[in-house]
């Protein structure tokens, strides 16, 4: 974790540069279609995000079944470092129950939101202006009846009118919330437009200073991270994402492309997290195991392609310096090494470090021909394997001599 909570001078970066890190992949995660997950699988989740570091665990949704409460509770009980939090809508009876549900944290959030757009409002809801602003000061003020850490959520901000958003923030920072949440409800927003959104939101609503920004980024048109990005850019300081992405329809920012960027890049935002990044591919293995969602392929960061070349300029490269292909280690998210993997356009450097792996040393006219012959191969098969190479080298040696 040293990189990140380091500038570049070796100086300690400023908390107030902190990225505070909100994990929703128990809450809006689950909401996604097909990934409902087991009492006891929750429990496993929220042990290993606590380890990992995630600063604000979102839960679920206490008032949606008994069994969400229940995990609410419980993940509660367990949590060691996290705050856990729980979602409420903007009902007493809803905020009652998140209370209760997030009682036995050592600390413990409540987030409650409402729809905010025109659309929210007229269709949603059925109700005016008037009555929205009502129910942010009732909802907000309930919640800080039970806990000082609050959390608002304006459903659909960035469809909502910006004069109306401003009011509506400004309602929930003068009841008392701590964060106040912009979410692209619907992953509409361009990355400029977010960014000009909390921009204005610092500089025009009296209070923002006091309170935390934060960004909830879904991903419709595969925007969610650079979204989330811009919004920190601009000066939120809570990201709200999930492990993998996952969430609602297309999902939420994925957690470990956010921590990442910001890892990588911190020369270029110069804001740092908690996450201890060795833990991500874990996360990413359990949760895809967990909701039986598999990771694509080329996933950013847990892809199994993530950390593997095939082609034979690139592994040469990697060969002589990672640096060349590689812009983080596989190390820093996790896993062992990268990998070569053997086909059509790999070259002789990577196939002669594969066969010392292998345990074979030919040379020169023999490897010259095994290597002939195993460019055939993989013009002639999809995957090479290991055995394949095996295979091809036993031969090679037999051959010669006969
Ligand atoms: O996408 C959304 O607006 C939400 C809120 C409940 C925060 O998930
Ligand atoms: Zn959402």
């Amino acid at each position: 974790m040293d990189s990140e909570t380091k500038t570049p001078e070796g100086q300690p970066r400023a908390e107030q540069d902190r990225v505070v890190i909100f994990d929703t992949t128990l809450r809006d995660g689950e909401q996604c279609p097909g990934a409902t997950m087991t009492f006891d699988e929750k429990l496993e989740v929220a042990e290993l995000l606590d380890e990992m570091g995630v600063d604000v665990i979102e839960a679920g949704f206490p008032i949606a079944s008994q069994g969400d409460f229940e995990s609410v509770q419980e993940i509660a009980r367990r949590s060691q470092n996290s705050v856990i939090c729980g979602l409420a809508r903007a009902q007493p009876k809803d905020i009652d129950t998140c209370a209760e549900a997030i009682k036995p944290a050592k600390r413990g959030r409540i987030h409650t939101f409402i729809g905010t757009s025109p659309l929210h409002r007229k269709y949603q809801m059925g109700i005016d202006e008037a009555e929205v602003l009502e129910r942010v000061t009732a909802s907000v003020t309930r919640a800080r009846g039970h806990t000082d850490d609050v959390e608002w959520s304006a459903m659909d901000a960035t469809r909502t009118e910006e004069d109306f958003l401003c009011r509506c923030v400004e309602a929930a920072i003068k009841a008392g919330a701590t964060t106040v949440n912009i979410p692209d409800t619907v992953g509409y927003a361009t990355h400029d437009e977010f960014g000009a959104l909390i921009r204005m939101l610092l500089e025009r609503v009296p209070g923002a200073d006091q309170i935390v920004f934060s960004t909830h980024c879904h991903n419709d048109l595969g925007l969610a991270v650079a979204n989330s990005l811009s919004g920190v850019m601009a000066g939120a300081r809570q990201v709200e994402c999930a492990v993998n992405g996952l969430g609602e329809r297309a999902g939420n920012a994925a957690l470990e492309e956010i921590v990442m960027a910001i890892r990588t890049r911190a020369d270029a935002m110069n804001v740092w997290t908690g996450i201890d990044t060795t833990m991500l591919t874990r996360a990413s293995k359990l949760v895809s195991r967990v909701t039986a969602f598999p990771v694509q392929y080329n996933k950013a960061i847990v892809g199994r392609n993530a950390f593997a070349h095939e082609s034979g300029i690139h592994q040469d490269g990697i060969l002589k310096h990672a640096g060349t292909f590689e812009i983080m280690t596989p190390e820093s998210v996790g896993l062992k090494e990268s990998s070569l993997v053997m086909g059509k356009h790999s070259g002789r450097h990577a196939f002669r470090e594969k066969l010392k792996e292998l345990g074979y040393e030919l040379g020169g006219n023999a490897f010259e021909d095994a290597f002939v012959r195993f460019k055939a191969l993989a013009d002639a098969k999809k995957h090479v394997y290991d055995e394949d190479i095996e295979a091809l080298v036993d031969q090679e040696i037999a051959s010669a001599h006969d």
